[in-house]
């Protein structure tokens, strides 16, 4: 089976395809633009792949998005080229309705054309140049099915779609209805919506999910655990927006990549399904955990020529507040810095993955503080991959982002 997917470059995408590759699941054409997010290298070793093709073509831009079709013929679409950022949204929304509506609906209209192209006999030619007609044990669809029956357009969506979660409300379920709040949140649910249309008007076989917030390696460190990590690696501080007890459900990017597989290949077409990691932390748990394995992993704490965090490090632990013993000696969580709150932010966000786990059968394998020490890790080990992202255009975000944000009740 061959997948094109969309955004492979990315954080997601790009773990998605090392997954699918490392097991030989299936052959992949990475469809990605190379924006400031896409990182050629996060797929390391995949160049001399032979089931591994990569087109830099921007999914807004039609004609290149039918020609990629027409010369790879793919068995699957998976969707996940968007701008993701939700701070950037806020800044700068346009590029997130071009790409993640826009983009969106645009590859859809290409996917729509080339399935109704496919050979719609039980025993016509495959999808691929070359192929037998012989379905693929692997690719969806019942056995004897045609190409065109096991052709798939998996839309990867976003638990954001959602809106603000009461904090003692229910999690998330797929009946649950949407109420975007951020810019970003809303290009996607405007995404959603046409993919739900896609389907619903012409026939487009699709399969959507919505996920939690992911962590794990290779992450471009703009989002919350990567920044953590590298901030306080680098004595920098740890800007903790508001009081820091929004609460996010964190799922491991390999878990993910799981799901995603499991639901290409035996998801009912026109069906959602939530996909989350049952590890609700606000972000202020997620700091300190964050700090606390620092401590374990990297004993000598930030880096040392920052005075000024060392200044405060002192300050920290000379506070009469209570901080118990392996707090007040602990490095990093001395900076921590509540700074404005982001513009709408909502409260908290949880999943209820019922249905892809007891329809479907998947469940996440991390814990969220196993794997979280392993990203820890990871990030430690691979200095080199941080130092190429955290390039001038990463600079420049920083500046940009956390520039305008005053320090609004000091260090913790
Ligand atoms: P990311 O920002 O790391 O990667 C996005 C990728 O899309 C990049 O490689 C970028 O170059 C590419 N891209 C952007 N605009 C493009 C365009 N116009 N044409 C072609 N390629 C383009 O994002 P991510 O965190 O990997 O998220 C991937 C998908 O999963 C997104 O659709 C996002 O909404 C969704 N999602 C993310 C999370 C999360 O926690 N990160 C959770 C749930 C869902
Ligand atoms: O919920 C799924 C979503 O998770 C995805 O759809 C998005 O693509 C992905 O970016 C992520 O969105 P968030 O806004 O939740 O992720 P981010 O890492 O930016 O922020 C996580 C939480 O941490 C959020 O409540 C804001 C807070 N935060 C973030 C940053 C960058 C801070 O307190 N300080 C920070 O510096």
């Amino acid at each position: 089976m061959k997948i094109l997917i969309t955004g492979g470059a990315g954080f997601i995408g790009s773990a998605l395809i090392r997954h699918l590759r490392a097991r030989q699941l299936a052959e992949v054409v990475n469809v990605d633009a190379l924006t400031y997010a896409g990182n050629p290298e996060s797929l390391p070793g995949l160049d001399a792949d032979p089931g591994y093709r990569f087109e830099k073509v921007d999914i807004r831009d039609r004609e290149a998005l039918e020609r990629v079709f027409r010369e790879h013929r793919p068995d699957a679409v998976m969707h996940l080229a968007a701008e993701s950022h939700v701070d950037r949204s806020i800044l700068g929304p346009a590029v997130f309705v071009d790409t993640n509506v826009v983009g969106t609906q645009n590859l859809l209209e290409v996917a729509r054309e080339y399935a109704a192209s496919l050979d719609d006999r039980p025993d016509g030619p495959g999808t691929s140049p070359g192929a037998t007609g012989q379905a693929d044990p692997l690719s969806p669809g019942p056995a004897g099915a045609t190409p065109r029956e096991r052709f798939r357009f998996h839309h990867i969506s976003t638990d954001e779609v959602f809106g603000d979660l009461p904090p003692e409300a229910a999690a998330f379920t797929e009946a649950t209805p949407y109420a975007p709040s951020s810019p970003y949140a809303a290009s996607k649910a405007a995404s959603d919506h046409l993919v739900r249309a896609w389907h619903r008007t012409y026939g487009l076989p699709v399969v959507i999910t919505n996920c939690s917030n992911n962590y794990g390696p290779y992450q471009f460190p703009e989002k919350l655990i990567p920044l953590m990590i590298l901030n306080a690696l680098a004595g920098k501080p740890l800007p903790v927006y508001g009081d820091g007890g929004q609460i996010r459900d964190w799922l491991h990017v390999e878990d993910h990549a799981e799901a995603l597989w499991t639901v290409l290949q035996h998801g009912e077409i026109g069906r959602t399904y939530n996909i989350g990691g049952d590890a609700e932390r606000t972000n202020l748990e997620v700091v300190e955990a964050i700090c606390r394995t620092l401590a374990e992993l990297r004993p000598a704490g930030p880096a040392p020529d920052d005075a000024d965090a060392a200044d405060r490090a002192r300050a920290f632990a000379s506070e009469a507040v209570s901080h118990d013993d392996a707090d007040r000696a602990n490095p990093y969580r001395a900076l921590i810095q509540s700074v404005t709150d982001r513009p709408g932010h909502d409260r908290r966000y949880a999943i209820d993955s019922s249905r892809i786990q007891h329809e479907l059968g998947w469940r996440p394998a991390h814990s969220f503080e196993q794997g979280l020490r392993e990203t820890v890790q990871w990030y430690l080990d691979h200095p080199e991959w941080v130092a190429r992202v955290q390039s001038g255009a990463y600079r420049e975000w920083m500046e940009v982002n956390y520039a305008r944000r005053s320090k609004a009740t000091g260090s913790r």
